[in-house]
């Protein structure tokens, strides 16, 4: 049983989860456990033949609903010859459900900060290769664009520019956030102590940016999925909140389960402060709860 280690983390932050999780013991004994997750690229094989091909080399896999957990492998799972023939995606559980939330609207979906390419080589996956996705970012297009090859994606025009300056319209838009992280600590320990207060009020700041450009560029009609891998609700159910009260836009509630569990409402009273009863529409995957990254979601419609 993995251990609570208190020692790492600031203190400032401590004294947050403490009134955000009511469970906080089992929430920081959680971040001491990481999933090893991939997802199966089915534009070039299917679930059941990568199955096959990793239990041949010896790999103990689970089965989850887009891949496979890796339980036990005797080599590095991203130098399996199937890793880089692009037959699958290492990813997080929480992330790799994030893009199903869409109703696929029209041919053109726009990924506002798309680096290194998980979620959209996951949207031209569900696409089939047909249509066109749209991939924004400011950063590391080397590994956006190696990875759409490796994936055999060919649906996907990539532009290294500012999505805060987005200036094109369409009825799916992804906006997955830069954020302070604390929801991958599982991943990255070091996210215990290395991010400051000021540093989610910076990433605020430019969330409620793009927020506002994504929002701008959406047609009638459409859909926007807000998402972060960030803990604090400044990041999360602040921003859209925000949103809520200066854009006409409304809330549609994501209805699913992970691992036999609801996703968490957002929160609707953090810290004592009373944000808009919509927000609750807003679902939290939560290390404790669903042995995942801890991951914000929020579909935003016009
Ligand atoms: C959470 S990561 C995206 C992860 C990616 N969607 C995936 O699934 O692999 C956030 C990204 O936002 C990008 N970003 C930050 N500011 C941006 C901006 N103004 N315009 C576009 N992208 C931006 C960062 O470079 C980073 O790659």
């Amino acid at each position: 049983m993995e251990e609570a280690r208190t020692g790492e983390y600031k203190k400032e932050f401590l004294d947050r989860y403490r009134i955000l999780f009511k469970d906080f013991n089992s929430f920081l004994k959680a971040n001491e456990r990481e999933n090893l997750c991939i997802r199966v690229n089915t534009l070039k094989i299917s679930k059941e033949k990568l199955r096959k091909r990793l239990e041949d080399r010896g790999v103990i896999l689970e089965e989850i609903e887009y891949g496979f957990k890796i339980l036990k492998s005797a080599f590095s799972i991203s130098s399996c010859p199937e890793h880089l023939f692009g037959y699958f995606y290492i990813q997080g559980e929480a992330e790799m459900n994030i893009v199903p939330f869409f109703k696929f609207k029209e041919k053109l979906v726009i990924d506002m900060c798309a680096s290194p390419g998980g979620k959209t080589t996951q949207i031209s996956e569900i696409m089939k290769n047909k249509g066109v996705v749209l991939a924004f970012d400011v950063d590391r297009i080397e590994a956006l664009k190696n990875n759409i090859q490796r994936l055999g994606v060919e649906n996907c025009v990539v532009f290294k520019k500012d999505s805060t300056k987005l200036d094109i319209e369409a009825k799916n838009i992804l906006l997955d956030a830069p954020c302070t992280g604390s929801g991958i600590i599982r991943k990255d320990p070091t996210r215990k102590y290395s991010r400051s207060m000021n540093d989610i009020y910076f990433c605020q700041n430019l969330q409620k940016k793009l927020l506002e450009a994504g929002i701008r560029s959406l047609k009638t009609d459409g859909e926007l999925i807000y998402c972060t891998c960030s803990l604090e609700p400044e990041e999360n159910e602040h921003v859209i909140d925000w949103a809520l009260k200066n854009f006409d836009i409304t809330l549609e509630e994501i209805t699913t389960t992970i691992n036999g569990k609801k996703l968490v409402d957002g929160f609707q009273k953090p810290f004592g402060k009373r944000l808009d009863g919509e927000v609750k529409k807003c679902k939290r995957f939560l290390p404790h709860v669903h042995d995942t990254h801890g991951m914000f979601v929020a579909k935003v419609v016009k």
